[in-house]
Formats: structure tokens, sequence, C-alpha cells
């Protein structure tokens, strides 16, 4: 049977995009495999932060995620940090992997330009997270589309260690991704993906207010100036946006009034509001429950370390004997 693996960043708050383009179907899949998520909190040092924020953002992200729908007693949930053999596979790792193959991911290249000193640990952050991944001999990985180009190397280097030290097996199977139809979303400025590092999110966990706060003023169709022009909703993050959270007859309505200028979008991003407070409001509800009980939490942490331990540890003595390292 597959199993899945797959990681957040504890960065800052879970927003829409993660949860459209990555924890929803983390929360599908578990009932069908076998299922790990990792907060990653060794990939989230890599740039500039503070650790008492990141303390309290390891917390919080646990609590989005349970929240969303993420079951810890179908799937496993635990903090990178906690499984030190994450950052030994890496060490491994990191000696059959090509420099030029690091300097080359996307990633990579746009968070460099945007720091002003870049650190070996942020060019190394694919090969963690193919350690992450084969550490569980993970099949699937279910991510957003931003994720690709990381996965591929993940490929590559479960490929190359197998070659290199395999023994004519396929010890590490090559991780596939899996994508949601909404695999890229794209930020309340319309311009840029939807991320945390950009200032164009919406959280998960806002409330109501505050998302209408955000949502008002969003960026639509350019091209609609007065109310009385037909939009454009393929165009329109809104519309994309009503495709994720609305049902079927309310996105064909908001079609034809936008295509026609029935609506102006104030009354479309109203519709959408309603929408987002169907699915969201019990994801508050169930977040605020969490938040009461941290004890809960800290056991769903601990459970799924004491569970990945166990996994990684085999892993690590398999690799260390087939390389000469036991
Ligand atoms: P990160 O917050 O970078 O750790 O991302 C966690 C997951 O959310 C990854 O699978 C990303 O690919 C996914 N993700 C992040 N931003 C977006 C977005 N704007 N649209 C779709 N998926 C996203
Ligand atoms: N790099 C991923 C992101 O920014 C997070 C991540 C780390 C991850 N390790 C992983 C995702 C392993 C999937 C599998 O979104």
């Amino acid at each position: 049977m597959s199993r899945i693996f797959s990681g957040i960043q504890p960065s800052g708050e879970l927003h829409l995009g993660n949860y459209l383009g990555a924890v929803k179907n983390w929360v599908q899949l578990q009932h069908q495999h076998p299922t790990i998520i990792s907060i990653v909190d060794y990939h989230a040092i890599t740039v500039a932060y503070d650790p008492e924020l990141l303390r309290v953002r390891r917390r919080e992200m646990a609590v989005s995620l349970l929240a969303a729908g993420v079951d810890p007693n179908v799937a496993t949930v635990f903090l990178q940090s906690a499984v030190p053999e994450h950052t030994e596979l890496q060490w491994i790792f990191n000696t059959i992997t090509p420099l030029g193959e690091l300097e080359r991911q996307t990633q990579f290249k746009d968070k460099s330009a945007r720091q002003e000193s870049v650190n070996a640990g942020l060019l190394m952050y694919p090969v963690l997270q193919a350690a992450d991944i084969l550490l569980y001999r993970a099949d699937l990985v279910p991510v957003g589309e931003d994720q690709m180009q990381h996965l591929e190397l993940s490929r590559v280097i479960a490929r190359r260690w197998n070659a290199a030290f395999g023994r004519g097996e396929d010890y590490f199977p090559e991780p596939q991704a899996v994508l949601t139809p909404t695999r890229r979303i794209m930020g309340l400025d319309g311009q840029a993906k939807m991320s945390k590092s950009m200032g164009n999110t919406i959280g998960l966990l806002e409330t109501r207010d505050e998302i209408w706060a955000k949502l008002r003023p969003a960026v639509t169709d350019p091209a609609r100036v007065r109310k009385t022009d037909p939009g454009h909703p393929d165009v329109c993050n809104i519309y994309h946006l009503h495709k994720a959270f609305s049902p079927p007859e309310t996105v064909k309505h908001v079609y034809e009034q936008c295509t026609t200028a029935g609506w102006g979008c104030i009354d479309c991003k109203k519709v959408l509001l309603e929408s987002m407070d169907q699915e969201l409001v019990p994801i508050r509800r169930r977040a605020a429950e969490l938040r009461e009980q941290p004890q809960r939490v800290d056991e769903v942490l601990a459970a799924g370390a004491t569970a990945c331990r166990a996994i990684a540890r085999q892993t690590v003595a398999d690799v260390r004997e087939r390389m000469g390292l036991d």
C-alpha cells in the first residue's frame, strides 16, 4: 500500500493557499493510505526567525492542522526536529547531490535573491526535504504546484542512492506528487502566489470580519472598471476562490452574473464570504477547542514522534549497513 508523507513549515499561520493546495488533500487521503504529516521546523530556520515566535507557531500549526481535519487517529503528525534521523539522512544525501542541481532550484534562487546573506541551509533545503520523504520510504507526496521541482530532486536522489548502494534493489521508492484541483492559489493582490512572505494571504483561522476586510478590496478582473462592465471570471481570483469554496450551482450563477454585469464585484465577494463561512466556521470552532486543551496537542505530537522514530531508525540502520557505516 502506498505511503503518504507531506510537510508544512511553521513559518507563519496556515493560509488558504496551504489549505487548498495541500492540506485538504491530506484530510482526504489519510483515510486511504498510511499518512505522515510533519511540521518542518528545521526547514523554517533556513531564513531569519525569532525562536520564541517559532515555538508559538509550531503549536499553532499543529492546532490548525488538527482543526482542518488531519485526524491523529488515522494520520501521524509530528515535529520534524523531534526525529533526528531527518538530519542524519540529509547528511548522507548531501554527499550524493551535485551542487549545480541545488543552485538551479527556483525556490532557492527566489529566496536567496531576497536575503542579504545566504546560508548553506537554504541551499540544502531540498536535500532535507528528500530526506523527510525517503526516511519513511513514502510513495506519494501531496503538495502544491510550487513543490514540483523539489520533488523531482527527491526522485533523482532516490534513484542515485539506489544505483550506488541499493544492491540492485530499489530500496527507496521514487516519490510522486499528488496535486489538488487548486494546485496554485493566487494572493489577494491577484499578482503573486498566495504566500506568507508576500503578505497577500487569508489565514485559515481568521474571523469572518478579518476575512471580509481583506476580501472587500481584493483585486478582481482588472478590465472591469465599472459595475456595468461585463467581467471575465477566468482571470478573476475571486472566481477561482468561488470554485474552491462554493457549490457548483453557485459557481455557475456567479459566472453568469459576472459575464452579464448582473452583479458587481462586491455582490460576488459577499456570496464568496458566505461559502467560505460554510467550510471555515467548523474549523475555527475546532481550533478554539484545541487551544483550550494544550496537553491534547502535546500528546498527539509526542505519539507522532515516537511512531516516526521507530520507522526512521530502521531506515537509517538499513542505509548505514548498505553504505559501510554500521
Ligand atoms: P509552506 O507553507 O511553504 O510550507 O507550504 C505548505 C504546502 O502548501 C506545500 O505543499 C505548498 O506547495 C502548498 N502551498 C503553499 N502556497 C500555496 C499556494 N499559494 N497555492 C497552492 N499551494 C500552496
Ligand atoms: N518545502 C515544503 C514547502 O515549503 C515543505 C516540506 C518540507 C515538505 N519537507 C517536505 C513537503 C516533505 C512535502 C514533503 O512547502
